[in-house]
């Protein structure tokens, strides 16, 4: 579907890309006055659907706000119900069922119900979950109780992502529109990064989605890591959206883009590789459990989190981000910087969790597999060095692909360290420190500061 322009132009709601590479950047984030109007609601059109989760996103406020008012004194009263609409209190539930048999048939199935069917291997009537119990593999305690809390990070990353949500919708990207619709807006360079960029994320997070939900989670037996997982594949369902809104409102060919993952060389390699390490436990049989899948399970982990988010991503992330600093596509860098910052926390959780995994299977981290995960590592880097060269045969945007090896050296090192893991890039430096500056600013801050206030109150919720 082709969408019109569903956004009004009412100001940029970023914050200005020049305060990013300033040293008082923080300040500028936590000035008041530097805080931009709520971004626009979509503009409701027949043939936009993009425009109906915009309203919704703002029903809560709606709801504060009526919600007193049906319990005031001057409110009409309700009408009387009709007598005949009331059935006696004694006839209620007698309600004959129209099939009989199924009737008996169903309460048959409830009379043979076996209430431990569903607690995997746990007895009825077993002792009480101490926290002690809880590990994140091979957990034999029930994983449907969320409650003691071990792995507080955990809990702590769901309820930070949580209290950032943000939709895609909520970005004007009016100002995109018209500069990719115009012939001279962008040079061949710029068009080609946004292309790549836009073909490469597009199918990406459905495959780290799909991980997610189809390989990794059955195997993470810990309730609130899980807890972390399930808003995790939320994020990824966004991220896609966010990507899809863009090719939209750009009116790109979106078979072209969505098809890039397995029709262009650069791109389907990364895409290629990151499935590779699916493929192991989204078989049914997969059982964690021995020295060997649970090694498994971690090149899955390290695959994903490591690599595909750790790696994967900061080629493109950077180029876009680059783009809007210099005021080109700013609807869709913005849309990158809210992902950026979803991102870095996955990244952050998957490192916490790999390392509690070492560290509660110490046997699983021999020498042999740290040069295996080093590789990966280096593996993945390469194929983003590729990326980059593909995606920027010239300088562009005061960048080029040496500059982006360089950097990808750096992001390498900083992954091999997050794993414990010796730096295989000696001495490699940051080209692009306001990339640091943006990731490592206090995310939830930053947030509550340039985006509509009824998202805020998600996290904590007063009843006062
Ligand atoms: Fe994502
Ligand atoms: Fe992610």
């Amino acid at each position: 579907m082709q969408q019109t322009n569903t956004v009004k132009n009412q100001g940029n709601t970023m914050l200005s890309w020049d305060e990013y590479n300033t040293d008082d950047a923080l300040d500028a984030l936590t000035s008041k006055s530097k805080m931009p109007p709520p971004p626009p609601p979509a503009e409701k059109t027949e043939s936009s659907a993009g425009a109906q989760p915009a309203s919704a996103a703002a029903q809560p406020e709606r709801v504060q706000e009526t919600a007193p008012a049906a319990y005031t004194e001057t409110q009409p009263a309700m009408p009387a119900a009709e007598p005949t609409a009331v059935a006696p209190m004694e006839s209620i539930g007698e309600e004959e069922i129209a099939d009989e048999s199924l009737q008996a048939r169903a309460e048959k199935a409830l009379e043979q119900l076996d209430v431990t069917a569903g607690l995997e291997e746990l007895d009825m009537g077993a002792a009480r979950i101490q926290v002690d119990d809880k590990r994140i593999i091979n957990c034999r305690a029930d994983v449907n109780q969320l409650v003691p809390f071990k792995y507080d990070w955990a809990w702590q990353k769901y309820l930070d992502g949580c209290a950032n949500h943000w939709m895609p919708q909520e970005v004007n990207m009016t100002a995109d529109i018209s500069l990719w619709k115009n012939p001279e807006g962008l040079t061949e360079d710029e068009r080609r990064i946004v292309m790549r960029s836009l073909g490469y994320f597009s199918t990406a997070d459905s495959l780290v989605a799909n991980n997610l939900v189809l390989a990794a989670y059955r195997h993470i037996t810990n309730p609130e890591c899980r807890q972390y997982l399930l808003r995790q594949s939320f994020e990824e369902a966004i991220h896609t959206h966010a990507y899809q809104y863009c090719v939209e409102s750009l009116g790109m060919d979106e078979g072209e883009v969505f098809n890039m993952y397995r029709e262009l060389p650069s791109i389907a390699k990364k895409a290629a590789w990151s499935l590779k390490h699916t493929a192991a436990l989204s078989d049914p049989t997969f059982k964690t459990g021995t020295p060997e899948t649970d090694q498994e399970l971690l090149r899955n982990l390290i695959g994903f989190y490591a690599v595909t988010e750790g790696v994967f991503f900061y080629c493109g992330f950077t180029q876009i981000l680059s783009m809007g600093r210099r005021n080109k596509m700013t609807g869709v860098a913005e849309q990158f910087q809210y992902i950026l910052r979803d991102e870095s926390m996955h990244l952050n959780f998957g490192i916490d969790l790999i390392n509690q995994i070492k560290l509660e299977n110490p046997h699983l981290w021999s020498e042999q597999f740290q040069q295996e995960v080093a590789q990966m590592i280096v593996e993945g880097t390469q194929l983003e060095i590729e990326y980059a060269r593909d995606s920027m045969p010239r300088g562009v945007l005061g960048m080029n692909a040496g500059m982006m090896e360089q950097y990808l050296h750096f992001i390498a090192n900083r992954r091999l360290n997050q794993l414990g893991l010796k730096e295989q890039f000696p001495g490699a430096q940051n080209p692009f420190p306001w990339m640091s500056e943006i990731m490592d600013l206090r995310k939830e801050k930053n947030f509550f500061e340039t985006r509509v206030i009824e998202y805020q109150t998600g996290g904590a919720l007063s009843w006062e």
